[in-house]
């Protein structure tokens, strides 16, 4: 069988050659403007032959926008654009994240750009709902592919497209899942840092290092024939990765050449493995949940598996215990001045903990 294939291809690249030797001979015979208008055929016809042959996309991702945001880059360029995957009905989840963290309007001078990403779903009634949805907030795209576990990585692909061809100028691009906290000040000021020359092919999140799970009842169950490799290459958790923005065309055009996988992340790890760009570990980003507090939460970038409910009493938590930061770091700057003993670092540490705790307690 495969002998019968290789021999069928060998067989249309020899045609296909001949041909265009064929075409492209000049002839002795013809007038000088009828030689150049043939030759210009020619040439034509190799392009579009060539291309035919060589770079037949196996992974075309013809899909077309239902609901876009074309001009949502055109006034200004954003530093960050956050790309959230989400379904139909989390109406309450995207809700949250733009009444919190995803509100595009929380840094003076600097653009952020937040949209969510969706498919095409079974029921016309929330697909009605999220067109109403999309008139009011114009925060989310769609396309037409049907929305589904196994179609995420088609999502993720959605967005890196359009970043790619409406906002390829922005600088970061985060994608994130709609279960997810995130610490923008941390992400912005200590990550990204608005003020430094913008990183190229550079990308970060929780690194994995891992293989394939062949457990059926798995939900990252991965079967042999699809991936027969026993590694995957190192991948950023789905829950929450960054990458400078010139990374998104480089993926989604890799993904052209690419067999599709279910698994976004890894995907998105294959991808980059063939462009040659390695993902740095952060250990900023949390890919499990991990319960509140004030201290835990201000070190962290993301956070893993919070409803819409938690999501807003973090935030509220948080932003009303912003000015903490500032006293307790006055109270303590003269003790470690006094103190330049060695253990002055640890006690002034205790000191700090204690001082938010008693803060937070009497807040
Ligand atoms: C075909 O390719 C050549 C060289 O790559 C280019 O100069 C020419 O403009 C192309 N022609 C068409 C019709 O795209
Ligand atoms: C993914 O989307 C494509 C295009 O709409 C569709 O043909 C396919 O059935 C979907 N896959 C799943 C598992 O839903």
């Amino acid at each position: 069988m495969a002998s019968k294939v290789s021999c069928l291809y060998v067989l249309t690249v020899v045609c296909w050659a001949s041909a265009l030797w064929y075409l492209s001979i000049t002839r002795p015979t013809s007038s000088y403007s009828g030689h150049r208008q043939f030759n210009t055929i020619s040439i034509a016809r190799k392009n579009v032959s060539f291309g035919n042959i060589r770079t037949r996309p196996i992974n075309p991702h013809s899909f077309d926008f239902l609901i876009n945001e074309p001009t949502k880059c055109e006034k200004s360029i954003p530093f960050l654009v956050i790309l959230i995957s989400t379904t139909h009905k989390e109406f309450d989840a995207r809700q949250a994240i733009r009444e919190t963290w995803g509100d595009e309007n929380n840094f003076k001078g600097i653009k952020i750009a937040t949209l969510f990403l969706l498919g095409k779903n079974s029921d016309p009634v929330l697909n009605q709902m999220v067109e109403q949805e999309s008139q009011i907030f114009h925060d989310i795209i769609v396309e037409d592919f049907i929305d589904s576990y196994h179609n995420l990585t088609l999502k993720t692909l959605m967005g890196m497209r359009w970043v790619a061809t409406f906002c390829s100028k922005a600088k970061y691009v985060m994608k994130t899942d709609s279960d997810i906290f995130v610490n923008m000040d941390n992400l912005i000021y200590k990550l990204l840092k608005p003020n430094t020359k913008p990183r190229r092919r550079y990308f970060t999140g929780y690194v994995i290092n891992g293989g394939p799970i062949r457990d059926v009842r798995s939900k990252w169950y991965m079967p042999r024939d699809l991936y027969p490799d026993s590694n995957y290459p190192p991948f950023c958790s789905g829950t929450g990765y960054i990458f400078s923005a010139d990374v998104a065309e480089m993926i989604y055009k890799t993904s052209l050449h690419t067999r599709l996988l279910h698994l976004e992340d890894v995907y998105v790890g294959l991808c980059l493995r063939k462009l040659g760009i390695h993902p740095f570990q952060n250990s900023g980003f949390n890919h499990w949940k991990m319960a509140y507090s004030l201290c835990r939460y201000r070190r962290v970038i993301t956070v893993h598996q919070i409803t819409p409910e938690e999501m807003h009493r973090i935030w509220n938590d948080m932003s009303s215990k912003k000015h903490l930061r500032l006293l307790v770091y006055r109270l303590q700057a003269p003790f470690i001045k006094a103190q330049k003993l060695k253990g002055a670092r640890v006690k002034s540490k205790i000191l700090y903990i204690l001082l938010v705790r008693a803060l937070e307690i009497s807040s």
